[in-house]
């Protein structure tokens, strides 16, 4: 588990009227041309105005989606810099020139007029997920400063994340230290039979080591989502025409037998059919049949996971129980997620992240009732398990 050797506020005397480039991270979820969930980009707020406040003229770096090394109109920045600009009530200008073209002059000459610029999409450019050394010495020269506000493309050895440490002097941001501090607590908690693990989504397979490492640490670990199908399935159990993973069938028995002890599978699910057009019920999983779609956990299950939930002192939650994005079958994780809220032990500490996460919270309206939120999916759940990460391991080198 890594420490971070220096802060932000070490940044202060060496960013002021100097420029810097702040990697962040506006990959935020787009519909429509409508940013649906633009937490991202409100958390990275506090940063920017601090800088703007030591008079450091900021040059934005974030990707967008993954158009794998080209230029790709749909996954533009152009909607987001819109709605930075609103939010931070700054004017910012998106520069769409090939930033391999860019000359420091060229940066200067655009901050006469703005003190803040954003970077099309960094992964337009094959250099960045290579970490090409030519292209990372350009993105540097435009700068004297550079620091990392990317917590969640930390686990990336790209570019403009691990590459640019090399040549800059280099500071963590506010939230990305924010992210630390607060995920580290889960390693320090005492008495670590006091943790709950619940971890739910469709794929068991993305998160073989993160359910290992939980069973293994914590009291229990609460499954829910397609994933719990394929342990039902590897019980043999019925699961119908439901999601599951064949190829997953081994570990789920490994897991068991391992940890079977630990793991808390669901007692009954709501279940349609295939077309998804008759009248969902409850059923125990005994009495599931073969024509049954199992779409959320059932109610007794929704009693248990509950109840669990407010017996414990820490809980890590990752993921939703059901198929979350149809009504009614977000049901049982708004259920299960008001446990947070009413759970009364004295520093109870929880932590969610991970994939959707945050979309899940705040569709459920429970965003502010856990302690800490992160804004990391695939980097919320390597450093969870303890992983070194390249865009964290650089800032101290
Ligand atoms: C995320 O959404 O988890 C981050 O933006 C990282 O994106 P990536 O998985 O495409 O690197």
């Amino acid at each position: 588990m890594i420490t971070l050797k220096k802060k932000f506020s070490d940044s202060y005397n060496f960013v002021y009227n100097k420029t810097v480039i702040l990697r962040v991270d506006l990959n935020v979820p787009i519909q429509d041309e409508k940013i649906v969930d633009s937490t991202r980009i409100k958390k990275i707020l506090p940063t920017i105005k601090k800088l703007l406040e030591q008079r450091a003229k900021i040059i934005l770096l974030s990707h967008f989606g993954r158009p794998e090394g080209s230029w790709n109109k749909d996954l533009s920045l152009i909607t987001v810099a819109k709605e930075l600009e609103v939010l931070i009530g700054k004017k910012v200008l998106l520069v769409t020139t090939n930033v391999k073209k860019l000359k420091k002059d060229d940066i200067e000459e655009k901050f006469k007029n703005v003190d803040i610029l954003l970077l099309e999409n960094i992964r337009f450019y094959p250099e960045e997920e290579k970490n090409e050394d030519k292209f990372v010495k350009k993105i540097s020269s435009l700068a004297d400063i550079f620091i990392n506000e990317c917590f969640s493309c930390s686990h990336r050895d790209h570019a403009s994340i691990s590459g640019i440490p090399k040549y800059l002097p280099s500071f963590p941001g506010k939230l990305l230290e924010h992210e630390i501090q607060n995920l580290k607590n889960l390693f320090l908690v005492q008495n670590e039979t006091d943790g709950l693990a619940v971890l739910g989504g469709s794929k068991i397979s993305t998160k073989i080591k993160l359910l290992e490492f939980y069973a293994g640490k914590f009291s229990k670990v609460l499954i829910g989502g397609a994933m719990a199908n394929t342990i039902c399935c590897a019980q043999g159990y019925e699961i119908g025409v439901s999601l599951y993973e064949k190829k997953m069938i081994k570990f789920s028995n490994k897991i068991i037998e391992k940890f079977g002890d630990k793991i808390l599978l669901p007692l009954d699910f709501i279940v349609t059919n295939k077309k998804m057009d008759s009248q969902p019920i409850a059923k125990n999983k005994e009495n599931i049949s073969k024509n049954d779609l199992i779409l959320d956990i059932g109610p007794q299950t929704r009693m248990l996971f509950y109840n669990e939930i407010l017996k414990t002192k820490t809980i890590l939650w990752n993921g939703p129980l059901g198929l979350f994005e149809r009504k009614p079958y977000d049901e049982g994780t708004i259920f299960v997620l008001q446990a947070i809220r009413a759970n009364k032990i004295k520093n109870f500490f929880s932590v969610a992240g991970g994939g959707d996460t945050i979309s899940i919270l705040n569709q459920a309206s429970c965003f502010d009732d856990f302690s800490f939120v992160s804004t990391g999916g695939g980097a919320f759940l390597e450093f969870i398990q303890g992983a070194l990460m390249p865009g964290l391991t650089s800032l101290n080198d």
